[in-house]
């Protein structure tokens, strides 16, 4: 099953949850009107949206909650990309400038805090005290997240461990929730809601683990966002901790560096040491066991066109150039 297919199954779903977000974003403001539409509008994949519709039809969710929440998920997720790009210092996001190259790093941030809070002011509506608690949670270790990422950059000794921790944080806890609020609203057992999350959270850590192998290896056209921009930051990622441990002393020596200042200038030399010490390819198979893990949690759900399409999008996750 490919991702059109996938996105026909709740074709309908998500041309209201996009309405949605367009007739909830409200701003009266001009700046927020016209630089959260571009945002908006720039053709994201709408993945976790598509997880919270999957996830509630395959237990036959009646009603509209799941619409309003994953909306609510991806204003959450475009205002963590608003901030990531500042942060990151990134200037090319689904195949346009991002928002901070056109209206700067202050305008970013600022409208990322606006679809943040919108997003807390819809969930109130929604009138659940879990799902508040869920994505109240899930908000707070994204932040978490990030901040630990902040730490580990420039930091030649961050462990796989520490790496893993980061990555589980600011990417998978979102399309954990996402998977479990399908479960939550539906009122499934507390076993199933919690397969329900675990699945989103190996999905999302093969989807992390994917974008940062695309790093080094991706096609920026087709990503629609620059490579290389991981080395550039001295943010040590699976690929090059991997290459690092494995390579030879003075390699070594040349990634430590690269990592502590963060540049881009022995980018070939990494690059081979990435190939030399299989980097991607260890990668890619860690990324391929998470997958299966979450493949593995689906078995509590009968068998139904959304449990296929929810296989089918975790084998999708890192069968990806984007
Ligand atoms: C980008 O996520 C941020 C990461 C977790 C790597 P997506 O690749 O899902 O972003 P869009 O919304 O489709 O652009
Ligand atoms: C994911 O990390 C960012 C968030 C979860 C906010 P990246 O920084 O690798 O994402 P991209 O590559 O910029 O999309
Ligand atoms: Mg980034
Ligand atoms: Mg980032
Ligand atoms: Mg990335």
């Amino acid at each position: 099953m490919q991702l059109q297919e996938i996105r026909q199954l709740v074709s309908q779903d998500m041309a209201k949850v996009n309405q949605h977000i367009t007739t909830h974003l409200h701003p009266e403001i001009e700046l927020i009107n016209e630089l959260g539409h571009y945002i908006i509008d720039s053709g994201g994949k709408r993945l976790r949206p598509l997880l919270v519709l999957l996830s509630a039809n395959a237990f036959q969710y009646i009603g509209d909650h799941h619409i309003r929440l994953a909306a609510i998920v991806e204003f959450i997720h475009t205002a963590t990309l608003l901030h990531d790009d500042v942060v990151d210092a990134s200037l090319l996001r689904r195949g346009n400038e991002t928002a901070n190259a056109i209206w700067g790093d202050q305008s970013s941030v600022l409208v990322g805090d606006y679809l943040f809070s919108r997003s807390f002011q819809l969930m109130v509506e929604v009138k659940s005290l879990r799902v508040m608690e869920l994505l109240a949670n899930a908000s707070n270790t994204i932040a978490a997240g990030e901040v630990q990422q902040l730490i580990n950059c420039h930091d030649p000794d961050t462990t796989e461990e520490r790496y893993y921790q980061v990555i589980t944080d600011k990417t998978a806890k979102l399309f954990s929730a996402a998977s479990e609020l399908g479960a939550l609203i539906s009122q499934q057992s507390e076993v199933t809601i919690q397969a329900m999350a675990d699945y989103g959270l190996s999905i999302g850590i093969a989807f992390q683990l994917m974008d940062d192998i695309l790093d080094y290896k991706g096609d920026p056209k087709a990503m629609g966002k620059n490579i290389g921009d991981d080395l550039a930051e001295g943010k040590p990622t699976l690929p090059l901790i991997h290459a690092l441990k494995n390579a030879d002393a003075k390699t070594k020596t040349i990634i430590r560096n690269a990592i502590i200042k963060g540049d881009i200038e022995n980018m070939p030399a990494i690059q081979a040491a990435i190939n030399d010490t299989k980097a991607i390819e260890y990668t890619y198979l860690a990324a391929k066991n998470y997958v299966n893990n979450a493949i593995n949690c689906l078995s509590v759900l009968k068998e139904s066109p959304y449990k296929k399409a929810l296989i089918a999008l975790a084998n999708l996750s890192i069968d990806r150039c984007d």
